[in-house]
């Protein structure tokens, strides 16, 4: 073999173990959070020893060569900071930007998106996969016997852990959507928020913008756990039967979730949903470029298959793509503004 050669299959080698080992990086973010590690760093209010991390962990008697060695992984993943001081005392751990999503009270945190990712009952359908491409079907129904939505209508504890999920990532994302897209809601009355789990993003969208009358809609067992929100009224049902009247409709992470037929009648009970020929459909979701560089875009690309382990026949979608299912279900006007976060805002308009 040619010295190149060697070189390449080397290469590969090497990265098929690291792809072989992605888990182990999930596994350790997991465990951190778990631990409250981010938080005990934060509470001291400067960098700290691996034993003053040890003390603030809920035990008594953690193990601190256990500790140190998930330590090692994280901070070689630059999650954490480590500094040697020059007196060689002991080493001192300290925040990056990165652990400081990993705060549990943080106004924005990514700790309950961790949590629900990597929790077993959501890993358990990524192993079904390859069934999947082999017979077709839903990789959670494979896994679980019932589609995700049905799982946390009978699950409490999971409906929870997901809708925290969800909560957690609207807030992110609604920062974003309310900094770059004000002009966006100015000619908006009433407003629905299809999907909109428990309520949090339409009541931001009426507090920065009062003159709107909210209406947050989902399944009713999700509306059943909302809490009361200012300036919003919770509206139980199924968005396959009939969607509350509005002039507008709002809806972030549904679409991807579905199929093109199950999107097309979405969008059909949307435009029967808005009464004014002025209205739109403010759609929140993922546009896929091919050879996009942007900071999120491998998210984006993971995103796609997430949709496939988790949904019932959802998936992220090109710009052609949401052309032609817009289209389908007569909005044939539509425009793209993107965001610097993981969705784009596609506003659609109907005919
Ligand atoms: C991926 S979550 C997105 C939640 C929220 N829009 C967000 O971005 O955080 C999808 C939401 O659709 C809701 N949903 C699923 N099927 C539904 C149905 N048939 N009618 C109304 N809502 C539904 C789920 O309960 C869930 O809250």
């Amino acid at each position: 073999m040619e010295p190149k050669e060697t070189l390449a299959m080397v290469q590969g080698q090497a990265q098929i173990w690291q792809q072989m080992f992605g888990f182990v990086d999930s596994m350790a973010l997991k465990c951190a959070v778990e631990l409250r590690i981010a938080d005990i760093i934060h509470s001291h209010g400067g960098p700290i020893t691996l034993f003053q991390i040890a003390s603030g962990i809920d035990s008594s008697s953690p193990d601190i060569p256990y500790l140190a060695r998930i330590m090692r992984s994280l901070v070689r993943k630059n999650i954490f900071t480590e500094y040697h001081p020059l007196d060689g005392g002991e080493t001192l751990y300290e925040l990056t930007q990165t652990s400081r999503w990993l705060l549990h009270d943080a106004e924005q945190s990514l700790v309950p998106m961790v949590l629900m990712e990597n929790h077993l009952w959501q890993l358990a359908p990524w192993h079904c996969l390859g069934q999947c491409v082999k017979e077709g079907g839903i990789a959670f129904k494979k896994a679980h016997g019932c589609e995700m939505w049905d799982f946390a209508s009978k699950n409490p504890e999971f409906n929870k852990i997901f809708n925290d999920a969800m909560a957690c990532t609207a807030k992110i994302v609604m920062g974003v959507i309310l900094a770059e897209y004000k002009d966006g809601f100015n000619c908006v009355g009433s407003l629905v928020d299809v999907g909109g789990g428990t309520g949090g993003m339409i009541a931001e969208i009426v507090k920065a913008h009062p003159h709107i009358k909210g209406i947050n809609f989902d399944l009713l067992h999700v509306v059943a756990t909302a809490p009361v929100r200012q300036g919003v009224s919770h509206v139980g049902g199924d968005m396959f039967e009939a969607i509350p009247n509005a002039d507008a409709i709002f809806m972030k992470w549904v679409l991807h979730d579905w199929s093109d037929e199950h999107c097309i009648k979405i969008l059909k009970n949307c435009r029967k949903a808005i009464q004014q020929k002025s209205g739109k459909v403010i759609i929140v979701d993922i546009v896929l470029e091919k050879d996009s560089t942007d900071l999120f875009d491998e998210t984006r690309v993971a995103f796609d298959l997430l949709m496939m382990a988790h949904t019932t026949g959802g998936k992220e979608r090109t710009e052609l793509e949401w052309k032609k299912l817009l289209e389908e279900a007569g909005f044939g006007r539509y425009k793209i503004i993107k965001i610097p976060t993981i969705p784009s805002i596609i506003e659609a308009y109907p005919e």
